[in-house]
């Protein structure tokens, strides 16, 4: 019968079989007050004659159905919650509360001979993690790059987060620890007129959750070509005044001066800012973000 089978095969063979067999407990997790679907996974042959689950710890039913006539409200914990599919034998839990992680057992009887089977699963409920919120701190372009800084929160403080750049994003970025506030800051600086994504990420427990924030930086249209002519371009014709460049341009110098005194009070940490924390934490987080970009 195994003729020209290689023996590996007729190992994998009986192992999994074996392994079918024994009865296994599947570990679900649920959120709090969201739904969540154990999988009976009734073999999809079998016309399926009665279904039952039950609480495993102390055998109370909770549905139940025999010969298509359903009971969903069999015990009062579970009532208006639960929702029994008569073909696969799937049990849906709505609105899910903390008192709902029980360990569970459903019975498949078929109509065939020795169509019975039962499954155990263990049913944990979380909080679900919130995905985190990036907000822009800063976003200029100076001597020809475009420097940004991001911040990252989450809702709860006792999640980690942390920063990485898509791939193709080849330049350095810095990024804080968490600082008092629980914010993550992050420090860039690229060349302008691209867009550029960032990801924050949340880790908490087994969860993890992201946010992408798309930043960038238009440069000024050059001047002396008026196919594409910017707004300040178009701006300074309107008025016909021949020194609204140079007002313009003692405007974006006073700006970054003043640009670079915030920065200065900043890193003294002079300022009961909400960016001080971040900044005493600040560490150099550039082959780290290489490694990933050659990882990927
Ligand atoms: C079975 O366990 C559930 C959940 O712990 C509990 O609410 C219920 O009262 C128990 N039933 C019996 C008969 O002990
Ligand atoms: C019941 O399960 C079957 C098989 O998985 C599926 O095709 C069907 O859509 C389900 N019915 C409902 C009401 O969810
Ligand atoms: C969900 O269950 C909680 C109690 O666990 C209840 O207060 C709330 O009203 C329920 N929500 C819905 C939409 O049924
Ligand atoms: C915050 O996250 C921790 C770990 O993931 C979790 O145990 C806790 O319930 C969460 N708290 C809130 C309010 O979400
Ligand atoms: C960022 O930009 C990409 C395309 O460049 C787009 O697919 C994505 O949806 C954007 N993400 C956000 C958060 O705006
Ligand atoms: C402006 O653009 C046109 C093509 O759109 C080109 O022929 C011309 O040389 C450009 N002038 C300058 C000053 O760059």
């Amino acid at each position: 019968m195994f003729e020209g089978v290689p023996f590996p095969v007729i190992c994998l063979v009986v192992f999994l079989h074996q392994g079918i067999r024994g009865e296994d407990v599947r570990t679900v997790t649920g959120y709090l007050g969201e739904s969540v679907d154990l999988r009976a996974d009734a073999d999809p042959s079998w016309n399926l004659n009665e279904i039952s689950w039950s609480i495993y710890e102390n055998d109370t039913s909770i549905a139940i159905s025999q010969s298509n006539k359903k009971n969903v409200d069999r015990f009062y914990l579970f009532t208006g919650r639960l929702e029994l599919n008569t073909t696969s034998g799937d049990l849906t839990i709505k609105n899910l509360s903390f008192i709902h992680a029980l360990k569970y057992t459903v019975e498949l009887i078929g109509k065939g001979p020795s169509q019975r089977r039962t499954r155990y699963f263990d049913l944990s409920v979380q909080v679900r993690l919130i995905k985190p919120s990036i907000r822009l701190r800063h976003s200029i372009l100076d001597s020809g790059y475009c420097v940004i800084s991001l911040g990252c929160v989450s809702t709860n403080n006792t999640v980690s987060l942390s920063w990485e750049s898509k791939p193709g994003f080849n330049e350095p970025f810095w990024s804080g620890q968490q600082g008092q506030a629980g914010e993550s800051v992050l420090w860039t600086a690229f060349t302008p007129n691209r867009v550029v994504t960032f990801t924050c990420i949340a880790v908490g427990g087994s969860q993890r959750e992201l946010r992408e924030k798309n930043v960038t930086c238009q440069e000024p249209e050059p001047q002396g070509n008026n196919t594409q002519p910017g707004p300040t371009v178009l701006i300074c014709e309107r008025l016909r005044i021949g020194i609204c460049f140079t007002f313009l341009l003692f405007i974006v110098i006073g700006f970054n001066v003043a640009l670079v005194i915030i920065y200065k009070n900043q890193g003294g940490g002079n300022e009961p800012d909400d960016s001080t924390p971040a900044q005493e934490n600040v560490q150099l987080d550039a082959s780290a973000s290489l490694t990933n970009t050659n990882s990927l």
